[in-house]
């Protein structure tokens, strides 16, 4: 078949790539023959790369357009994707993509042959991760040269810098390309008539170079996912020509945006999850071609200008996780081609304005999570377009519009976390007939009216009414077949679950959180899909329930479950966070648990009565994160198998009747970040470290309430280096793992806004050492000598407990270097000397005992040493002065005093303040945040 060149000109802005047209069906145009070793060069090809069963053709279902190309048919102008120049009969053009193409390439491929190229388009094939061959520098003719994700890989050959004809440059798609020689800058400095420029997902690495303002040709600029780095030249957004420029991905590219004059061609701008900053100029309501507009994930600040309501042309606006503040303009009413507007998680305040409910052509509106108050105003029924309404996370008022059921496209409704009140029509929300899922968790409803039983109300495969004053389970739920996620915890659902929930007819959920009820007894279910089931925090009587095979999170604690663990228990292979804490579980915990621990990641038997000893964890692959298993009565030594959970972080063995050794054994776990063996029989000197580099993450050690002897670990001390860098990332207790362990799982074929916060609250069970990010306990044990100064090495520690032991000699001057101490206690012991006047110096400290020591001398009178009580000090004959009535007629006293101190955070909130922990996270199937697994 035949084309002119400038058909074979692909257009680049079309957001979909425009194919050529399928044409097997149209006749042939012209009767130019083309040249016989052209014909040859073509067939080699075909010959050496075609693979007709190759993996990228049977996945993408592409077609296979070199079945056309035929050792008979000596008319290769003919041959689909082949071009021909009419005169000459040269091929000029060869379009391949999506041709099957498998298999390396090299500089001899037959298709190099082909000298009078001007366009060649190999996109969508999988060339096996060769080099990009340098013989396509001998098709000086290219002007359009388009080998996008065709599994090419490693630096782009500096012959292409000879192809100065390009117009047209796709190199995208290939993820192991590299440009670091040439770079881009020699790469624009060469190919200076580019109009399109496309390396996305190549490895960049650098700044985007000035030199591309040379390119005056430049239409379209796409890097999305160049690890881009520097700051981004503001001049690039003032090319003549340029309307399209898509940054997507460049986490560490920064940039602002610079005014814009009225003219600017620019019509789709795009800077997803980058760091550009800074405000959003007035003078954008002169980009009057603007149609795509994304700037989302980003670090955008400051009020969005009303002259966004000049850009009449857009169709598409994603402000989304950016710093934006002030109201939402009035004047964005005015965009009425807007079909996809969101605002989600800024800062913005007021109310949703009324002249939004003109923007008819929307399909997609989110204002999720900012502070909106007011209604939700009742022509927002007008825009019956609406595919998806996401109001979630703000402070509005008042009914959902009574004439919600006008949304009939309506396909995704979420407005939970706000304060609707009034009744809960759901037989009204359920005349939407497209809907899918429905999210109405947390509002201030006082009752709900469901659809009646002979009603049709649609399939939802999600629905979420937690904390909706629920006092049973909704009727309509037994005619919901499709339900997939079902969240209605934090109602006041009681007595047993009755015998049509769970019974069959949701065979298909998936996600299950009914915690924070009243329920009483959870009978067996048939829900053969069940990855995640929330029954914590009920009143749940008798045997564990079993779950079904497939399930990933099962959390029943703060049940009243009693009985053994059962063995069947051991069948469940996919399980991952296995939460059986706070119930009257007895006993002795299944050896066979330790089959389950490749895939366990999470194991909390916390506050049962299980006995016995632990289980062994004797195998060789151990995914363990986290183990608690305190406020039982397990007995015996602690599972050397321990050893092999490479990645835990967390061990809490608290009160239980573990006899033992300190386990330097767990030294090498190099993740361990939290070590808890308080209460129970361990004894023994501590002893010297066995290797170096042991626990180089831990941070909070409670060995307190053992019998451990001998002196204090200072070897250890100096070892434990995690203490002792400042580490601005606070969230590494199960924060991070929880979440990870929710998001990895998340379908990402789901990724809704449905979300969970994290309530910080929960974090605080574990509250007297775990109230700190770095703390130690060794209190109630036999510890005798001195407090090494190696303990002031600890710079980053905020508790340190030594109290109720033997140790002698003076308070050590290093804890003066503990600038971060919160709680310092040393009480019941047999100190001597004085209280050292530098402790003055730690101006967080609120809490400081020495009580019943031999210490004797002034008590510092400055700083936070003015706000302890005269308990601190008790027991110690011979100290003197305020709190203590003693006086000390000693001039000692009269210290000159350090600066001014800053006040004095509140020691026990400190992680609470620290703590952000609002984590948003995507997805059904499994992802929810369950923020207090350990609650
Ligand atoms: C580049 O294009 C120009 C103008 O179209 C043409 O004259 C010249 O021959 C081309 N150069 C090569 C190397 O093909
Ligand atoms: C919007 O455009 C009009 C004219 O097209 C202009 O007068 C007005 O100042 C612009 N508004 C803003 C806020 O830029
Ligand atoms: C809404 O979209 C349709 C096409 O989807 C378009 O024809 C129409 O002009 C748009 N309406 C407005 C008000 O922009
Ligand atoms: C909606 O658009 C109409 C026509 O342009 C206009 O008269 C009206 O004021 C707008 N409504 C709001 C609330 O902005
Ligand atoms: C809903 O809340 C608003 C504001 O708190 C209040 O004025 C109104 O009376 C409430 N409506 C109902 C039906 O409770
Ligand atoms: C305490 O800090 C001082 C001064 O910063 C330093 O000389 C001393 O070595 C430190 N002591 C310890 C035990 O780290």
């Amino acid at each position: 078949m035949k084309r002119t060149p400038s058909d074979l000109l692909v257009v680049f802005l079309a957001v979909i790539p425009l194919h050529f047209a399928s044409s097997e069906t149209l006749p042939s145009t012209s009767s130019t023959k083309c040249h016989e070793q052209e014909r040859s060069a073509l067939l080699e090809f075909k010959q050496s790369f075609f693979d007709a069963k190759s993996s990228v053709c049977s996945l993408y279902g592409h077609r296979q357009k070199l079945e056309s190309w035929k050792l008979e048919d000596t008319n290769c102008c003919d041959w689909e994707g082949v071009d021909c120049d009419e005169g000459m009969g040269y091929v000029i053009g060869l379009n391949l993509s999506e041709s099957c193409l498998s298999g390396p390439i090299n500089s001899k491929a037959s298709l190099f042959r082909l000298a009078h190229l001007q366009s060649l388009n190999l996109a969508s094939n999988n060339f096996n991760y060769s080099q990009i061959p340098s013989a396509i520098g001998d098709l000086v003719e290219l002007m359009s040269l388009n080998l996008s994700s065709s599994s090419f890989k490693g630096q782009i050959p500096s012959q292409v810098l000879k192809l100065t004809n390009l117009t047209s440059l796709d190199l995208s798609g290939n993820y192991g390309l590299e440009l670091r020689n040439p770079s881009m800058k020699t790469l624009v400095q060469f190919l200076t008539k580019l109009e399109h420029l496309d390396v996305s997902w190549s490895n960049v690495s650098t700044p985007v170079p000035d030199a591309v303002t040379n390119l005056s040709s430049l239409t379209s600029l796409v890097l999305r996912y160049c690890n881009l780095r520097g700051t981004f030249p503001t001049t690039i957004f003032k090319l003549p020509r340029l309307q399209l420029l898509d940054l997507d991905s460049n986490p560490e590219l920064s940039g602002y945006l610079p005014e814009f004059h009225l003219g600017n061609p620019i019509k789709s701008l795009s800077l997803w999850w980058t760091n550009f900053s800074g405000s959003l100029p007035a003078s954008l309501g002169n980009l009057a071609f603007l149609s795509k507009f994304d700037i989302s994930y980003s670090n955008f600040s400051g009020n969005i200008p009303s002259s966004i309501g000049n850009l009449t042309q857009l169709t598409m606006l994603d402000f989304g996780i950016n710093k934006l503040s002030g109201e939402i303009p009035s004047s964005i009413g005015k965009l009425i081609q807007l079909s996809y507007l969101a605002l989600g998680t800024n800062l913005l305040s007021g109310e949703i304005p009324a002249s939004l409910t003109n923007l008819t052509n929307l399909t997609f509106l989110d204002l999720f999570d900012n502070q909106l108050t007011g209604q939700i105003p009742a022509e927002i029924t007008r825009l019956t377009q609406l595919t998806y309404l996401i109001l979630s996370f703000n402070i509005l008022t008042g009914p959902i519009p009574k004439n919600i059921s006008n949304l009939e496209s309506l396909d995704y409704l979420d407005l939970q976390s706000n304060n609707l009140n009034g009744t809960l029509r759901l037989d009204v929300i359920l005349k939407l007939q497209h809907l899918n899922k429905l999210q109405l968790s947390s509002n201030e409803f006082s009752s709900i009216i469901e659809p009646s039983m002979n009603v049709s109300i649609p399939n939802l495969s999600a629905l979420g009414l937690a904390s909706s004053n629920l006092s049973e389970l909704p009727i309509f739920l037994s005619y919901q077949r499709r339900l997939q996620w079902l969240d209605l915890s934090q109602n006041r659902i009681y007595g047993p679950t009755p015998p049509w929930f769970l019974n069959g007819s949701m065979s298909q959920l998936q996600f299950l959180n009914l915690s924070s009820n009243s329920i009483t007894s959870f009978t067996t279910f048939k829900c053969q899909n069940l990855m995640t089931l929330d029954l914590r925090f009920n009143e749940i009587q008798g045997l564990i329930p079993l779950p079904p095979k497939s399930i990933e999170f099962y959390l029943v604690s703060n049940n009243k479950l009693y009985g053994e663990i059962s063995p069947e228990m051991c069948q469940l292979s996919s399980i991952i966070i296995l939460d059986l804490s706070k119930n009257k579980l007895s006993g002795v915990i299944p050896p066979c648990v330790s089959n389950l621990s490749d895939s366990l990641i999470v194991l909390n038997l916390n506050s049962n009565d299980l006995y016995g000893r632990f289980p062994q964890l004797q195998n060789d692959v151990c995914g363990l994160k986290m183990i608690d298993v305190s406020d039982n009565r397990l007995q015996g030594l602690l599972p050397r198998g321990l050893a092999n959970c490479s990645d835990l972080e967390f061990l809490n063995i608290k009160n239980n009747q573990i006899v033992d050794t300190f386990p330097s054994w767990m030294g090498s776990l190099s993740f361990l970040k939290v070590l808890i063996l308080c209460s129970n029989g361990f004894h023994g000197a501590i002893g010297e470290p066995e290797a170096r580099d042991q626990f180089p993450n831990l941070r909070i050690v409670d060995l307190s309430i053992n019998n451990f002897s001998g002196c204090l670990p200072s070897a250890y001390f100096d070892m434990w280096s995690a203490m002792k860098v400042h580490d601005a990332d606070y969230t590494y207790y199960y924060g991070t793992l929880v979440v990870s362990v929710y998001i990895f799982s998340g379908d990402p074929r789901n990724n809704d806004h449905f979300i969970t916060m994290i309530n910080k609250g929960n974090l605080l069970e574990y509250e007297r050492i775990l109230s700190y990010l770095n703390g130690i306990d060794l209190s109630s044990n036999n510890f005798i000598g001195e407090i090494p100064n190696s303990v002031g090495s600890l710079t980053e520690l905020q508790m340190l407990n030594l109290s109720n032991n033997a140790l002698t000699g003076s308070i050590s001057l290093s804890l003066a270097n503990l600038t971060e101490l919160e709680s310092l206690d040393l009480s019941s012991n047999k100190l001597s000397g004085m209280i050292p006047p530098a402790l003055a110096q730690l101006s967080f400290l609120g809490f400081f005992n020495v009580s019943d020591n031999h210490l004797f001398g002034p008590i510092p009178q400055v700083n936070q040493f003015t706000t302890f009580t005269i308990d601190a000090y008790e027991g110690n004959l011979g100290l003197c002065g305020v709190p203590l009535t003693k006086k000390c007629g000693n001039p000692v006293e009269a210290l000159p005093l350090p600066p001014p101190p800053s006040p004095p955070p509140p020691p026990s909130g400190a992680l609470a303040e620290k703590l952000d922990w609002k984590i948003v996270l995507m997805g059904f199937g499994s992802g929810l945040v369950i923020g207090s697994v350990w609650g």
